[in-house]
Formats: C-alpha cells, sequence, structure tokens
C-alpha cells in the first residue's frame, strides 16, 4: 500500500461508525500509509463542547444552546501537524486542546452539542473545504452520508459495546484518568443512542459504505482488509 503514492489517482475516504471503535487509528493509519491528510471530525465537536464549558453555555451539565450559538464566529478551529505524534494536533483560537477534548466531561456533553443545527454547518463546511483536492481519511459519523456523499470508498465501523469500553477504558487510564468501566461502558451506550436518534445527520450507515466490525482485529488485520478494498480503486 506504501509504494508510487505519488502517481496514484487520489480519492476521498469516508469512515464513520460508532464511538470508540478505534475508527481515528484506523482512519490515520490508512492515511499516513497512502500520504493522505487525516481529519478526526469528532475532535472538531468536541473542541466545540470544550469551547462551551470553558465559557458559560455548559453548565452543570445543561447546554445553552442560544448561547452557543451566538458564540461560534468566536470558535476558530485549525489542525496543525505535530511531528512527535506523526498526527495533527487541534488548535482553538490558537491554544492545542489535544488533551483536553479526550475527558469523560467533554464525552457527557459532546452529543447535545453535535445536535445542534449551527454546529453542525460550521463544521461540515470547514470539513468540505479540507477534502476539495481529495487524498483525504475523514472519519466521523456522517462523512458518506453528508460530508462527502460522492467519497470513493466509504466505511461503516462497529464493535462490541464491551470491547470499545475496555478499549478506551485502557487508553484513558494510560492517560492518568481516573474513570471506571462502567462509566465508560454507560457513556458510549449513551452515545450510540444519542448518535443514530438525533433529527439532523444522524449515524447511519451510508448505502454503498462497507462494513467493518473489528471487534477480533488487531490494526494489521484491518490494513490487511482496507488494502483489498483500496486495490481495485488505486490500483
Ligand atoms: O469520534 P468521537 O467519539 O470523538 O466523536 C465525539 C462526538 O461527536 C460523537 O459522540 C458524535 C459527534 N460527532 C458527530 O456528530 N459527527 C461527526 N462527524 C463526528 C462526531
Amino acid at each position: 500500500m506504501e509504494s508510487s503514492n505519488k502517481n496514484r489517482k487520489k480519492i476521498t475516504i469516508a469512515v464513520d461508525g460508532f464511538s470508540s471503535c478505534g475508527k481515528s487509528t484506523f482512519a490515520r493509519e490508512i492515511a499516513a500509509r497512502l500520504g493522505y491528510i487525516f481529519i478526526d471530525t469528532g475532535a472538531m465537536y468536541r473542541a466545540v463542547t470544550l469551547y462551551a464549558l470553558e465559557h458559560g453555555a455548559i453548565r452543570n451539565g445543561i447546554l445553552d444552546a442560544d448561547k452557543l450559538i451566538a458564540m461560534l464566529g468566536d470558535i476558530h478551529i485549525a489542525f496543525r501537524f505535530n511531528p512527535e505524534r506523526g498526527a495533527s494536533d487541534i488548535y482553538v483560537n490558537g491554544e492545542r486542546v489535544e488533551g483536553k477534548i479526550r475527558t469523560i466531561e467533554v464525552s457527557n456533553c459532546v452529543s447535545a452539542v453535535s445536535s445542534i443545527a449551527e454546529v453542525r454547518r460550521k463544521l461540515v463546511a470547514m470539513q468540505q473545504e479540507m477534502g476539495r483536492s481529495k487524498g483525504i481519511v475523514m472519519d466521523g459519523r456522517d462523512i458518506g452520508t453528508v460530508v462527502f456523499p460522492d467519497a470513493e470508498l466509504k466505511i461503516f465501523m462497529t464493535a462490541d459495546p464491551a470491547v470499545r469500553a475496555q478499549r478506551r477504558y485502557d487508553e484513558l487510564r494510560a492517560k492518568g484518568q481516573e474513570v471506571s468501566l462502567q462509566e465508560i461502558e454507560e457513556n458510549i451506550r449513551n452515545r450510540d443512542i444519542a448518535d443514530q436518534n438525533r433529527a439532523i445527520s444522524p449515524l447511519r450507515k451510508a448505502d454503498d459504505a462497507v462494513v467493518l466490525d473489528n471487534s477480533h482485529m488487531t490494526v494489521q488485520d484491518q490494513m490487511e482488509w482496507i488494502a483489498e478494498k483500496l486495490r481495485p480503486l488505486i490500483g
């Protein structure tokens, strides 16, 4: 998959699916192998949520949607490549917030923020601009259905909720966060329900997406799986 990327036709790869399925790990790895841009759109919704928490639009877990909508023009999101991580970090108004957006507090509020039409309109427009020249792997919930309905390759990822909770638990504990497995499992189940049932751009598999259940697959297994799908598209 790595060789002679330069002369290959560039395509758009959309990766959607449930929370904590390893979408970003999968998408980042494909992008690195193809020399494509990788964008984690969940990080963008998390960044807006963090801003709302820090600027009083969410208090005691309650979102004031009108207040957040009024603030949207002040929220400037950017990605900058971090050579140490080999991936892009997300910035809000010039501040690197990569660590701050992955807390359970943000996770608990992000579904409410991502169900606001004005928030989605702003972020989807940014995402479409980033993918204008193709050569991009983008992961989220509505990439194959709304952001890039014409993407050449669409993947819909899923995994057993218990496996997903364990993975997220290990990840947060490794970062030193005090969380319980039960709290994470609850958050994942609640977000699955919220993501699938919101009125605007709910999480659903695009008709032309291929399903990847990675409950029992390593990243290497997943790279072999995707290489097969890519062969007819980029040679
Ligand atoms: O991928 P993630 O768990 O970091 O995403 C955080 C939340 O953002 C998720 O619960 C739903 C929302 N989201 C969305 O609505 N649309 C996207 N394209 C990406 C994420």
